[in-house]
């Protein structure tokens, strides 16, 4: 990337980074250009900045999970709307621990678990946890199989669904930064999403509610897989893509 590529506002942001990281507003120049290499090299603005905003929380992000979209924040909303004072909360895949964080603050009574099968991830969404002082249940699992209780009244999950023959295709700032953990979905896309769905039916889940980020393509094809389900609902995002999926068992 070269540097006359970089917008004005990224320049200002990094210009911000380095003021923050010395201290003061004047002896910052040979911080920035360290900055400015990193993001020359595609480095995500999110990593080299340490934070981001999540709705209306700080989330510390770096190599260990996935950067927190603005989507995602879309399906917290989705859930605060449509819960009513849920008691307990599961978000698999957690990655920084964005989702179960959230809800934690907007549902304090509810207990969060928050799985994932990245322990790398599990470490971040820790430190987010202590760094928000919202306590939640972080513990490994692939998918739900190191899950006991069946009786959550909302399961969360945003899992990794790009096509692993679609990877490469991705910008460098995804592919070479995020971790391919939290993006290779299988052949399909849908082989998490689809696992994910068959657990819940295998472990006789009752009286819960599913809520799932999945990709614009994915969408119907999920919707028919949910056909025994009840209540099922597309939702779009803000810029009317189909992007989740509402369900209850
Ligand atoms: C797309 S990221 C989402 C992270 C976070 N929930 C968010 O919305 O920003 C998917 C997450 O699922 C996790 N994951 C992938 N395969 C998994 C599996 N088999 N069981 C549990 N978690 C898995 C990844 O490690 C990653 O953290």
């Amino acid at each position: 990337m070269e540097l006359k590529s970089l917008p004005e506002h990224e320049l200002a942001r990094l210009r911000e980074k380095a003021k923050e990281i010395v201290g003061n507003q004047e002896d910052y120049g040979e911080v920035y250009s360290g900055l400015l290499t990193r993001r020359l090299n595609h480095e995500p603005l999110q990593y080299i900045e340490e934070y981001i905003p999540f709705y209306s929380i700080q989330i510390n992000v770096d190599s260990r999970a996935l950067i927190p979209r603005p989507e995602t924040e879309y399906l917290v909303e989705l859930i605060k709307e449509r819960s009513s004072n849920p008691q307990k909360i599961i978000d698999v895949g957690t990655g920084s621990g964005c989702i179960a964080l959230m809800l934690k603050k907007l549902f304090p009574d509810a207990a969060v678990d928050a799985i994932d099968i990245s322990d790398e991830a599990l470490s971040l969404a820790n430190e987010n946890s202590l760094v928000n002082n919202l306590e939640i249940n972080l513990y490994q699992s692939d998918l739900l199989e190191n899950v006991t209780s069946t009786d959550f009244d909302v399961i969360v999950a945003n899992l990794p669904y790009i096509p692993t023959s679609t990877l490469s295709s991705l910008d460098k700032e995804v592919i070479e930064f995020e971790p391919l953990l939290a993006l290779d979905g299988g052949t399909d896309g849908m082989l998490y999403i689809n696992k994910l769905i068959t657990q819940i039916e295998d472990k006789n889940f009752e009286n819960t509610t599913l809520f799932l980020e999945v990709d614009e393509s994915h969408a119907h094809h999920i919707v028919s897989r949910l056909s025994t389900w009840s209540e099922v609902k597309l939702v779009k995002d803000l810029v009317e893509r189909d992007r989740y999926i509402i369900a209850k068992k």
